[in-house]
């Protein structure tokens, strides 16, 4: 077997309490990682005065980590800069809140270049290299620069937008001609696929071959859709925990016979979190009798801190479930309990568990594994039932949810009653068919199938020969 390089931003191993949220890639890339030999390579996610190219190689949770530090022009220009205030917001269909300026490409090119110079050293000849997300487009072609031969695939854990919207990106061409030096480009979904199919084609006079590969720019890729999964195993044995029964006795005490509804997220604004709350008010609004039998937990944990989008986001919310629940609380009841903090994995599945009605309504998603976690935790006898965005890849896959319209206040308070009333027999069905689906496309299953393909690639002798 190959070793694995997987490449990301930020090494996020477990987080410790009271951190901030580490988001669906972490999560997943620890799980994936386990049980394969290999190295997780990434930033720190820590400063350093001048940048060294030194890395620190450790071993956490069992897994082999190098780490390098950014000094703070990379760390503002790459990570709060290109990636999370110019592809981010782009890439969610958020053009007005994209910022288009040179030296964060300048930054991105940078440290690029910086991951590649220092991975470099590290890399054996049939290592397999995998790197994941935006932060990251030309790391490939990097290395590539640099004489690397090995296999190299790229996933994107984040929507591709539509053409017209990359479009707007100054040097857009240039994004993606970087993805042609990988061997496989994978998405979460046929919709992403697509949409970069669609560049290719309409932008960049490229083809799509029989064989499905494309070809422009004088190179082909081969584009494939893996949905990411969660680790089930990993989480059957958190939701079996005892702190997972203490958290859902202590939910379940403190829903005192009401109905709960929960929504957990990083406070993003690709979450629908505001829009969730909006269509929760009126759907107490119009139903006056669900007033004191039903509340939402909302929990966010904050996230990219120093970007202005993310700061104005914690003021709406917080100042939005102000306003609903002084609008609507009674003496001894309140609508909405907004929560800011990480739980642990263990306690986060009890209290998934306790959930009447999960809330996934992102406005835009590459995945969402929330949606998945929130399945993996329930009961089998007396499960909840998820409502879910049909603009997250999720619902391309979890067809049994309820799928709604986020910007439909309408749409999110009907499913929320549907869920509310729903008979445990249509519960169980549901959920049933929606687990099979979690257990089977995995974690395991999204990092072998991609692994496969890229390997697959690789004896095709799609690229050059290896020395
Ligand atoms: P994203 O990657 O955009 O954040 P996902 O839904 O795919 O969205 O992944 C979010 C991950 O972060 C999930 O694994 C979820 O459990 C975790 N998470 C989000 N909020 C919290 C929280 N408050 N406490 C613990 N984990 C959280
Ligand atoms: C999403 C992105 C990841 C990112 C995560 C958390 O899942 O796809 O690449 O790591 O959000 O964001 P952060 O900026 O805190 O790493």
């Amino acid at each position: 077997m190959s070793r694995l390089i997987v490449v990301s931003n930020r090494i996020s191993p477990p987080a410790p309490e009271g951190a901030s949220s580490q988001g669906g890639l972490a999560m997943a890339m620890s799980a994936a990682l386990r049980e394969y030999s290999g190295v997780w390579f990434g930033w720190s996610g820590e400063s350093t005065g001048q940048y060294t190219g030194q890395i620190a190689m450790q071993r956490v949770n069992g897994i082999t980590v190098a780490t390098l530090d950014l000094e703070e022009q990379d760390i503002e220009e790459y990570y709060n800069g290109y990636a999370n205030r110019t592809l981010w917001p782009l890439f969610h269909y958020r053009i007005d809140l994209t910022q288009y300026e040179r030296s964060f490409g300048e930054g991105y090119e940078r440290v690029n270049k910086r991951f590649a110079e220092t991975l470099l050293p590290l890399i054996e000849p049939d290592d397999i290299i995998w790197v994941q997300d935006y932060h990251l487009i030309p790391l490939g072609r990097e290395l590539r620069e640099r004489g690397v031969k090995n296999a190299i695939g790229f996933f994107l854990h984040i929507p591709w937008p539509a053409r017209e919207l990359i479009l707007t990106l100054p040097r857009h061409r240039q994004l993606v001609e970087s993805l042609f030096h990988y061997d496989v480009v994978g998405f979460q979904t046929d919709e992403w696929k697509n949409a970069f199919q669609s560049y290719v084609v309409y932008d960049a006079d490229g083809m799509t071959l029989s064989d499905g590969r494309i070809r422009a720019f004088g190179r082909t890729v081969r584009p494939q859709a893996f949905p990411i999964g969660i680790d089930a195993k990993g989480f059957a044995a958190f939701k079996n925990s005892d702190v997972a029964q203490e958290s859902f006795t202590r939910m379940t005490e403190s829903k005192a016979g009401r109905k709960m509804l929960l929504g957990v997220d990083r406070l993003d604004y690709s979450k629908g979190i505001d829009e969730r709350m909006l269509a929760f008010e009126r759907l107490l609004i119009e139903n006056p009798k669900l007033k004191r039998k039903i509340f939402l937990l909302q929990i966010s944990t904050r996230t990219r801190e120093d970007v202005e989008a993310y700061q104005d986001m914690i003021h709406r919310l917080d100042a939005l479930s102000g306003r609903i629940n002084g609008a609507n609380a009674e003496m001894d009841w309140i609508p909405i309990r907004n929560v800011h903090r990480m739980h642990s994995r263990e306690e986060l599945a009890g209290i998934y568990r306790a959930a009447d009605v999960g809330l996934v309504t992102p406005l835009r998603d590459g995945m969402n594994l929330v949606a998945k976690e929130f399945v993996a935790a329930q009961n089998e006898t007396d499960p909840g039932v998820l409502v879910l965005s049909r603009f997250a890849g999720a619902a391309q896959q979890m067809r049994e949810a309820l799928i709604v319209n986020p910007f439909s206040q309408e749409d999110v308070a009907d499913a929320i009653k549907r869920g509310l009333a729903m008979p445990v027999a249509e519960r169980r069905r549901r959920w049933r068919a929606l687990m099979d689906g979690v257990e089977k496309d995995d974690v395991v299953a999204w990092r072998d199938n991609f692994v496969a393909a890229l390997e697959e690639a690789r004896d095709a002798g799609l690229k050059p020969p290896r020395p």
